[in-house]
């Protein structure tokens, strides 16, 4: 008999649904939520509210798009931190109700693991190789950057990790210093391919062991600017493509230097790549010189699942399932954890 798994994802301002049958990925519907580029960022009173009103066609458009009825589901994987909580509950509530009504098992998520699992997603006549045991994840995202030793489905190290704050934010937040859109990630990444990395030169960190810091680039980058800007005023304007390429770029050559180093000390050779920031071309590059240069395996997720999806849920929920993981239908969502 066939598994049939509806994964549910709403830690932030995407709400989607995904079905994954027997380890293949049948389908992976994601609302996103335009509300709140107006802000600058994403409201989360706005975003819960988003999650109300999508969830149940979300789920409804999944379970069509996959072909199945949900009472053919065996069990219901969910996000269940972290997140904003608002939005969390949005997506953890509705999944315990469909699986108490459906009676099947539930199975709790870490949003941080699916990004990590995201990895293990096959698509009928598409298949890909799957990265083995253990290997490395660069787990970088808006909320995370994380050097990860995954050792199997369920057993994570944190190896290193950023100490204040993540790579996304710092380029979230550096884009809106530039007045760009947001999320800035998207932007910088296309405008970076117009401009020279070399422009312009920010400061570096030096935080021992395979640690991650990123607020001395931010603060180096608002004040550099703010100085340039001061002698001409259009400066941004005329420079955005070269500042954006050499934003970029110290970001990457941050993330790669402490990824080699972990690689070298853990002796690992397959490494991954995971997150919001993976769809970044410039990192997307770097993997592969490092590739080339050190010979590495590298894994690169679809562009689909790097940014948030159930599809990465729903894997995640489906290996969790094989190990008849369940979850009490009163387990909490949490805000603030990290793997696992
Ligand atoms: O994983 P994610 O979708 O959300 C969480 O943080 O959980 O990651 C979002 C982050 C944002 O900071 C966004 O700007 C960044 O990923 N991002 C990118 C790109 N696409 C998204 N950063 C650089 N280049 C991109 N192409």
């Amino acid at each position: 008999m066939s598994t049939f798994i509806l994964g549910i994802e709403s830690s932030c301002d995407d709400t989607s649904a995904a079905v994954i049958k027997d380890g293949y990925l049948l389908s992976n519907v994601v609302a996103s939520q335009a509300v709140h580029e107006a802000y600058g960022g994403v409201v989360p009173e706005l975003a819960s509210r988003a999650h109300q009103q999508n969830i149940v066609p979300v789920v409804h458009e999944a379970l069509k798009r996959a072909g199945i009825d949900k009472d053919e589901l065996s069990a219901i994987a969910f996000t269940r931190g972290p997140g904003l909580m608002g939005s969390l509950l949005v997506g953890v509530s509705f999944a315990k109700g469909l699986a108490l009504s459906l009676g099947i098992p539930l199975v709790d998520v870490n949003h941080l693991t699916g990004h990590v699992l995201a990895h293990f997603i096959q698509v009928k006549g598409e298949e890909i190789e799957l990265p083995r045991f253990p290997f490395l994840c660069l787990l970088v995202s808006g909320g995370n950057s994380q050097i990860i030793l995954v050792k199997s489905y369920n057993e994570m190290e944190i190896l290193g990790q950023t100490i204040d704050d993540a790579a996304g934010e710092a380029i979230d937040k550096c884009s809106k210093v530039m007045g760009l859109g947001y999320p800035g990630g998207p932007i910088i990444d296309k405008l970076a391919r117009q401009g020279n990395p070399k422009a312009f030169a920010f400061s570096k960190p030096h935080i021992p062991g395979l640690d991650y810091s990123f607020s001395g680039l931010k603060t180096s980058f608002l004040y550099s600017l703010r100085n340039w800007v001061a002698e001409e005023p259009d400066f941004i304007e005329h420079h955005k493509a070269d500042l954006a390429a050499s934003l970029e770029a110290t970001i990457v050559d941050i993330l790669m230097d402490k990824l080699r180093k972990a690689a070298k000390q853990y002796d690992i050779k397959e490494v991954s790549v995971a997150g919001g920031v993976s769809a970044n071309n410039g990192l997307r590059n770097a993997f592969r010189e490092h590739a080339q240069k050190y010979g590495w395996k590298i894994f690169i997720p679809k562009f689909s699942y790097t940014t948030d999806n159930a599809a990465m849920i729903a894997i995640t929920g489906y290996y969790k399932y094989l190990e008849k993981e369940f979850c009490p239908i009163d387990a909490p969502a949490y805000s603030r954890v990290s793997l696992q």
